[in-house]
């Protein structure tokens, strides 16, 4: 297949293009933006410009898109977005010009190309506050906690939209705090290793009572996988979401003990509030399963364990 795939240089694009480019033909579309470091972002790219399956266009979302002239898509799937809940007053543009401006543009791209199969990323944050756990996709009482999980709230509502107007199947991916191997540097497990290592004191949040169900960036990619073979099966407009996470939420000091076992290292750190985060997040994932077959498998001692050997080898410790 030939699949148009943005925020290939990113942490989750970086993954599934390069299990996509086992046997298909990735066009990779990304900013490179420095939300955070842009050499992790350049180090992916140049592991992926290996396959000759793949080609990168540096581009950004916010501008039409017009660099893939002559290509037919068979599907196209949206990750580019601004991440991260915390971004300063001054930076609130970055949401608005990717997951707003950005994602209508790759929105109003798929409908002119006649791209009919389609998925995009949301996030477990649109569950905010306000919502029992464990999450189910048929929740209405959605209220999101921050500028970022609304823009990912608006872009499944906006989606749903396109896909009834335009005869697209789609696929809204509610992604849960999704760690790994090149993961990014901005999330808490990334940032605490760093510290750990570096024994600087950090800031946890909300007293390190907040949950996350942590899931590794290979299950992830394998329920996209399944949400691509899902969406390929409908030739006229079909919309759902799904929950691919990982049903076993951890607090951030259970999160601390563990990497602090693993680093052998004494975290120092103090408290400080934060009204932007969920307090939990928990995938229920009775429908992922049931209709995509989506079973994570990676337990999370493992995958701080893999994430861990990696990052003392990338970071040369
Ligand atoms: N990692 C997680 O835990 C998580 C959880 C929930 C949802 N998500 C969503 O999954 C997707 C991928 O997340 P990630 O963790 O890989 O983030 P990431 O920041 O590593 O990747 C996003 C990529 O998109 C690119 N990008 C951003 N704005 C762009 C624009 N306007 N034009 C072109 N490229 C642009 C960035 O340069 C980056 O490489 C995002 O939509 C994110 O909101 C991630």
């Amino acid at each position: 297949m030939n699949i148009l795939l943005t925020g290939c240089a990113g942490f989750i694009g970086y993954h599934l293009s390069k299990r996509l480019l086992q046997n298909n033909r990735v066009y990779g579309f990304d900013n490179l933006n420095d939300y955070y470091e842009i050499k992790i972002k350049k180090d992916r790219l140049s592991e992926l410009q290996q396959s000759n399956n793949f080609s990168f266009f540096n581009e950004d979302l916010k501008n039409t898109i017009s660099c893939f002239e002559d290509i037919q898509f068979d599907i196209a799937i949206n990750l580019a977005a601004q991440a991260g809940v915390r971004l300063s007053h001054d930076s609130n543009y970055r949401y608005l010009d990717s997951n707003i401006i950005g994602f209508h543009n790759f929105m109003d791209y798929c409908v002119e190309k006649n791209i009919s199969k389609v998925i995009i990323a949301s996030s477990s944050s649109v569950y905010g506050n306000s919502c029992l756990s464990p999450f189910k996709e048929s929740e209405k009482n959605l209220v999101p906690a921050s500028i970022y999980a609304s823009t990912k709230l608006y872009n499944e509502n906006i989606s749903k939209i396109y896909s009834d107007k335009y005869n697209i199947s789609l696929a809204a991916l509610r992604f849960f705090t999704v760690y790994g191997s090149f993961g990014r540097p901005d999330m808490a497990y990334y940032s605490f290793c760093k510290d750990l290592y570096s024994q600087r004191k950090f800031t946890v949040f909300n007293e390190g009572k907040m949950s996350r169900d942590m899931t590794h960036v290979d299950d992830i990619v394998l329920g996209i996988q399944k949400a691509i073979a899902f969406v390929m099966e409908f030739n006229s407009s079909n919309f759902e979401i799904f929950n691919l996470g990982n049903a076993n939420p951890i607090s951030t000091l259970d999160l601390i003990n563990k990497l602090e076992v693993i680093t052998d290292k004494k975290a120092i750190f103090h408290f400080q509030e934060s009204l932007s985060e969920s307090s939990i997040t928990h995938a229920d994932l009775n429908k992922s399963k049931n209709i995509l077959n989506y079973f994570p498998k990676i337990l999370l001692d493992d995958g701080l364990k893999e994430f861990h050997d990696w990052f003392v080898s990338y970071h040369d410790i």
